[in-house]
């Protein structure tokens, strides 16, 4: 079977969906990959690269044409679309809830697709969940560049010319990326707090050497471990509880989603105006609406002395490391579903249930669009 790996045509990814390591592994493993020329070259992966490992290099349309499987991290474009028949099987990410025309355009194409941010979340699915990968780097970048935004630095500091107090760091969502946020600023040396919705992250929260800010009753259940969406009263009992501490902090890191709806509005402008001068939010809920009133997807706002960082969880800016946990995840993926080069098609199978949205131009419960 082949493997087509297609650039990511969006602007600003820099992310390829198999690095040469994983082409390697795939190859041994007796697939074929066919790789759009220059997809791996904003993620520092050479066309030489893939040639080295015995990948193949060819034009765009040859990769649509040649290949049975193709892969890609964000849904597939228009453009691409009309290159798909209906014997191509298709792997990114869909996004499927929110994208129901493209599921459909897939389906009249009667092709069969994969959507990568549809993985369960159970304990198998760990190694394949590209959303974890993904935003694991993200929380960690969003410290860096919070760290550059700020006039302040994190860790204490004892110097011949006097002390400097350690900077103050506020979660918002202890997911996967918030989680990795807080080891980061914990590890640069600043005082972290952290609050979420899942009572189950004070633990993990706890664990990190952060402070974990209940919100009184704070028992909102989650669905299939997504958060689900806030009522009006949680949302003011939460003020009530993180106002204190997000007046008196350095860098606030949001990070709070709900799978296919807009992001909770956690910070308003109201509380923007009782922050420090030189406080700096990195909004990384910001391309589905933002955790801040004031937040713009990919735009810096300064209002009342507050820097409002809007950024997404795709880690773009890291997209070596990145590229190459996504492939990993993709290899783990295909591994599952396959069996000597050959698709199992156990469609009761629960990862293969979960992430099968088209299925031969048949959309399925997941594809909601049924
Ligand atoms: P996410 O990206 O969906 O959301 C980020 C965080 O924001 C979540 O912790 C959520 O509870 C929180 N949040 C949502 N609304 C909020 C609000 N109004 N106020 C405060 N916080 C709010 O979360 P992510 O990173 O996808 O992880 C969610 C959970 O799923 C984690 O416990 C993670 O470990 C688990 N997980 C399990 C996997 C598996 O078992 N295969 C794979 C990936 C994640």
């Amino acid at each position: 079977m082949k493997i087509g790996v297609l650039k990511e045509i969006q602007k600003g990814e820099k992310r390829v969906s198999i690095s040469p390591n994983i082409a390697k592994q795939l190859i041994e493993k007796g697939f074929e990959i066919i790789v759009e020329e220059d997809a791996g070259s904003s993620s520092n992966f050479k066309n030489s690269d893939y040639k080295k490992i015995g990948a193949v290099i060819e034009r765009r349309g040859v990769v649509y044409k040649d290949a049975n499987i193709l892969v890609r991290i964000n849904p597939f474009d228009e453009d691409g679309l009309k290159l798909v028949g209906k014997n191509h099987i298709l792997m990114s990410q869909l996004f499927h809830k929110s994208n129901p025309k493209l599921i459909e355009e897939i389906a009249s194409k009667e092709a069969t697709a994969f959507s990568m941010d549809a993985m369960p979340r159970i304990s198998r699915a760990q190694d394949m969940d590209v959303l974890s990968s993904q935003n694991n780097l993200a929380g960690y970048k969003a410290v860096i560049l919070g760290a550059y935004e700020m006039t302040k630095i994190f860790p204490l500091m004892m110097t011949a010319a006097g002390t400097i107090t350690p900077s103050r760091v506020l979660v918002y969502g202890v997911g996967v990326a918030g989680l990795q946020a807080i080891a980061t600023a914990k590890r640069l040396g600043a005082i972290v707090e952290a609050t979420d919705i899942r009572l189950e992250t004070k633990e993990q929260t706890e664990s990190l050497g952060a402070k974990f800010i209940s919100v009184e009753n704070n028992s909102e259940e989650s669905e299939g471990g997504y958060a689900k969406e806030a009522s009006d009263d949680y949302a003011k009992r939460q003020k009530e509880a993180v106002d204190k501490s997000l007046f008196k902090t350095d860098l606030v890191i949001t990070t709070a989603m709900i799978p296919g709806r807009k992001s909770p509005v956690l910070i308003t402008e109201e509380q923007v105006k009782q922050m420090k001068n030189g406080a700096v939010i990195i909004d990384l809920a910001a391309a589905q609406g933002g955790n801040c009133e004031l937040s713009k997807m990919n735009k810096t706002v300064i209002k009342h002395d507050v820097k409002i960082i809007g950024t997404s969880i795709s880690p773009e800016s890291v997209s070596t490391n990145a590229s190459d946990l996504y492939a990993k995840n993709m290899f783990n993926f295909i591994m599952h579903l396959t069996e000597n080069n050959e698709f199992k098609w156990d469609l009761d199978e629960e990862i293969t249930d979960g992430t099968l949205i088209v299925y031969k131009g048949k959309i399925r419960n997941n594809g909601k669009t049924k």
